[in-house]
């Protein structure tokens, strides 16, 4: 029988005779003394065997390695003052062994050290193709334990104080409309029918508040077939939440509630309240993004107005085209940015080229606040436009800013990518800053000019502001995001409770009648029985896990995450499957393997 785990260990334990059990962490050979760190999910502990104080485990102490699984029985000693580590905590005692069995060997080669000791990086693909190896190391081990604690405070804040339930949702059902392409399955039993994996529970949540349940969450897995980024996943984990008969305002201060309570068990802090709030408006403006990081300034600055008139055919041409001129002020960027990187084939100048502008214009102010720019600014601006740039972004001698011209998107787009890689390189980043923020009042609809149609922005069950009914497609919708160090960590709405508005928003988008019955049907006649006014909202769970664990890739939360392939390294997953089995599912592939190169 285990006693104790390893890193419960303590002076309190001394002259005990413990029987610990676990994975050998290092093996160390002191000339004839032999130092194990025994290691379990608790952490290490130290065992000691020698031949004249422990001669019956001697022997088992030479011959384990790495990896062995191994069983301990020993008593605790005081460490001799040259051994202490206040590092480790269980650093002032150590284990001599009377008896040490190995339970399990390694009959392989590791593909890495998995040693608490060993704090080399690991290539990922290795680490994804051995998970259960990389989830042994402290880092993963501490994650995955993290984001227990994570969902726990959630469970014990929701259903112990405020009275929510859980409440399962299919997994195989109809397609959501959260935006991204479904994943799909065929039907074995329904010839040429397909399920869709949920892009997220919305659907059915709203259903429940039809049917009463007043406050639902669920820990949900969602699906989404997306191009995956860094903060991405094709299978990824929300808390998903939604209420009855509730405001905007209650919802957000609820979730505040939520959010510093997950804060409070986690890191032990106390977040400030209330939540900072921008509206989509503001934070467009002022970052570019409707996700801004607020731990650092560099603002933008609007001068659209300034140059609408220039002679400068780039600045004025934008705004005759409907488009904006802002710049990006940044301090002392003189001396940290170099010309070379902001002309063509610059990194900074493929930065903004990649979001879609066709190049960077900059102006240098130099002391005596004198302008050093390339002739065509020089030379079409006015002495008072000049003025008036310099007045509106504050700049000072040694300042660079740099103008992004072109329609509105791609103007934020270009300069918000800037602004974040500005702030690391000048490591403007507060890296210990907590910034939660809240942005609301989002639009309803965005124009989408490929497809010369509205697309709702978030979702179209989201609610209008009530004043701004009449015009839906520039209404605002009483949508809210929650936004963590420049992460969207979660975003909700009110939702549309009557069917004649649910029809009008369809109606924007472009859903004729006959295909919102098609979709959402059964939502819509539900919404003839006595449907409650509901709102609610949905966190990315790996994202918030990510963000409080301090990594900066998501797969670093997950147990066992997808590649930015989509595939799993572990299970080589997704593979291919017998004809037999794509025939009974009355299914067949169009896919043609390229011929192998010879
Ligand atoms: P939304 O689509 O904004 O809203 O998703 C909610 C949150 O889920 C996270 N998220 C993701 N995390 C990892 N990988 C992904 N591919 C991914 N996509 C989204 C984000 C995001 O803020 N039904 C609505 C919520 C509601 O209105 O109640 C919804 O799904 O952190």
């Amino acid at each position: 029988m285990r006693t104790h785990y390893c890193g419960d260990l303590r002076a309190t334990d001394i002259d005990q005779t413990v029987t610990l059990f676990g994975w050998v962490d290092r093996r160390r050979d002191h000339g004839g003394v032999i130092f194990i760190d025994l290691r379990d999910r608790t952490g290490l502990a130290q065992i000691v065997s020698d031949p004249e104080r422990t001669p019956d485990s001697y022997p088992m102490a030479e011959d384990v390695r790495n990896e062995y699984v191994v069983k301990i029985v020993g008593r605790v000693y005081q460490r001799p003052p040259a051994s202490l580590n206040p590092k480790l905590p269980t650093g002032e005692v150590e284990i001599y062994a009377d008896t040490i069995e190995v339970l399990n060997t390694v009959r392989k080669q590791l593909p890495f050290q998995v040693s608490l000791a060993d704090n080399e990086t690991v290539r990922e693909d290795l680490r994804l193709k051995y998970r259960y190896l990389d989830l042994r190391r402290e880092r993963m081990n501490h994650n995955i334990r993290l984001r227990h604690a994570v969902v726990k405070a959630i469970r014990r804040f929701l259903e112990d104080q405020q009275g929510f339930i859980e409440v399962e949702t299919p997994v195989l059902t109809r397609s959501t409309p959260e935006g991204a392409r479904d994943y799909i399955l065929p039907s074995r039993v329904n010839p040429g029918q397909w399920f869709a994996l949920p892009q997220s529970p919305q659907l059915f949540k709203q259903l429940l508040m039809v049917s009463g349940f007043d406050r639902y969450y669920q820990i949900a897995r969602c699906f989404r077939d997306e191009d995956l980024r860094a903060d991405r996943q094709p299978e990824f984990t929300q808390l998903d939440m939604e209420m009855s008969f509730m405001s905007q305002e209650e919802i957000i201060q609820l979730n505040e509630d939520l959010v510093c309570h997950i804060f409070k068990e986690i890191k032990g802090i106390d977040l400030p309240r209330p939540f900072p709030r921008l509206t989509y408006a503001e934070a467009m403006d002022r970052y570019g993004s409707d996700r801004p990081d607020t731990r650092y300034g560099l603002e933008l600055v609007d001068v659209s107005d300034v140059v609408q008139d220039s002679k400068f055919k780039v600045f004025s041409g934008a705004v005759k085209s409907g488009g904006i001129v802002k710049i990006l002020p940044i301090p002392n960027g003189n001396d940290h940015i170099s010309n070379v990187r902001i002309k063509p084939g610059g990194d900074l100048f493929n930065e903004a080229t990649d979001a879609g502008a066709k190049g960077l214009a900059y102006i240098r102010v130099r002391d005596d606040m004198v302008i050093d720019t390339i002739g065509a600014i020089k030379d079409n601006l006015t002495n008072e436009q000049k003025q008036e740039i310099l007045n509106r972004t504050g700049a000072q001698p040694g300042h660079l800013l740099l103008f992004a011209a072109a329609d509105t998107t791609t103007v934020n787009k270009t300069l918000d990518r800037l602004r974040q890689v500005v702030a690391k390189e000048l490591e403007l980043v507060d890296t210990d800053a907590i910034n939660l923020l809240w942005v609301t009042e989002f639009p309803m609809f965005e124009w989408n000019a490929d497809e010369k149609r509205y697309e709702a922005l978030h979702h179209p069950f989201t609610a209008p502001y009530p004043d701004d009914q009449a015009d839906l497609p520039t209404a605002r919708a009483q949508a809210y995001d929650i936004v963590f160090n420049g992460f969207e960590i979660g975003g909700g709405s009110l939702r549309i409770y009557q069917s004649e508005l649910q029809t009008k928003a369809f109606e924007t988008i472009g859903l004729s009648d006959e295909e919102a019955q098609e979709k959402f049907g059964f939502l819509l006649e539900a919404f003839e029985y006595g449907t409650p006014p509901h709102g609610g909202i949905a966190y990315g769970l790996d994202r918030l896990v990510m963000l409080l664990a301090g990594e900066e890739s998501i797969r670093d939360a997950i147990a066992f995450p997808k590649t930015q392939q989509a595939r799993c390294l572990l299970t080589q997953a997704p593979s291919t499957v017998d004809n037999a089995q794509l025939q009974e599912l009355h299914v067949a592939s169009t896919h043609k393997p390229k011929k192998q190169e010879d």
